[in-house]
């Protein structure tokens, strides 16, 4: 029997996360649960964060039974985990900003975290900082937009992204030393393009989402090669737009959401 992971987000972001998990390991079985009834969690307060996320990964949990949970939203993790980890029994994944490899990687010492207005003020950001960038002049940029044009993307909705992008990315343009770029929320990967065009190109982008892959892959180490295709499962707190359905999740081969409430 293939070991279950439970992918959680607000959103789809999460699903550039399970991407790349599902790479690595493809014959595991995955559900995704998105938290579509709170979105956006970038704006929601820590306390109120907290009481949601860990009410509702208590049930999921209870409910899906999955052998590993990956918090694929780093709004939810940079505060959530302690407390996900006391609650439950398996273990919990958390995606955080990748502050470490953009700090290996900026040969200017000079780093953009672009996230959500929840995640650039965060403690564990600070602290991540402190830990692995210390030497780096930081800049910060919370935007929720851009997780709604993530979402918008994703939903096949035609826009003008490039220039939106353009507009939100606007104060970092004359910054001609930033040469990296955390983008340190799940759904910007599905706009790293606009955002690296938007700067000109003179940024690499980095995400969590490869370190999560292999985290899983060293937890879970024994998933069977002999499974014939992957189960997936996708679950969301309130209705979804069919159109997000059909042109966005299917991509990831989720064709059916189920309610959970
Ligand atoms: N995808 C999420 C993250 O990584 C949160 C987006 C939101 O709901 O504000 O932070």
């Amino acid at each position: 029997m293939s070991k279950h992971i439970l992918f959680f987000d607000s959103g789809v972001g999460g699903l550039s996360v399970l991407e790349e998990t599902r790479r690595l390991n493809p014959y595991y079985c995955y559900s995704y649960l998105f938290d579509n009834h709170c979105f956006p969690y970038g704006e929601l307060s820590e306390a109120a964060l907290l009481k949601r996320v860990a009410t509702l990964l208590d049930a999921a949990a209870a409910r899906l039974a999955p052998n590993l949970v990956v918090i694929a939203c780093n709004t939810a993790s940079t505060i959530v985990l302690p407390v996900l980890r006391r609650h439950l029994s398996v273990p919990v994944v958390g995606v955080v900003p990748a502050i470490k490899p953009a700090a290996k990687l900026s040969a200017n010492r000079h780093i953009g975290l672009l996230a959500t207005p929840g995640t650039v003020k965060r403690t564990y950001t600070e602290a991540l900082i402190n830990e692995f960038a210390a030497d780096c002049r930081i800049e910060f940029l919370g935007s929720t937009r851009l997780v709604e044009l993530a979402e918008m993307k994703l939903a096949g909705e035609s826009l003008d992204y490039r220039r939106e992008v353009t507009e939100i990315v606007k104060p970092w343009s004359t910054l001609s030393s930033l040469d990296c770029v955390v983008l340190g929320c799940t759904h910007f990967p599905l706009l790293k393009e606009e955002v690296t065009q938007a700067l000109g190109g003179r940024v690499s982008c980095v995400d969590s989402g490869e370190a999560i892959a292999r985290r899983v892959a060293s937890l879970l180490p024994d998933a069977s090669s002999s499974a014939v295709s992957p189960i997936l499962h996708a679950y969301a707190t309130k209705a979804v737009d069919q159109r997000l359905v059909e042109r966005g999740l299917a991509k990831y081969g989720f064709n059916h959401i189920q309610l959970f409430n």
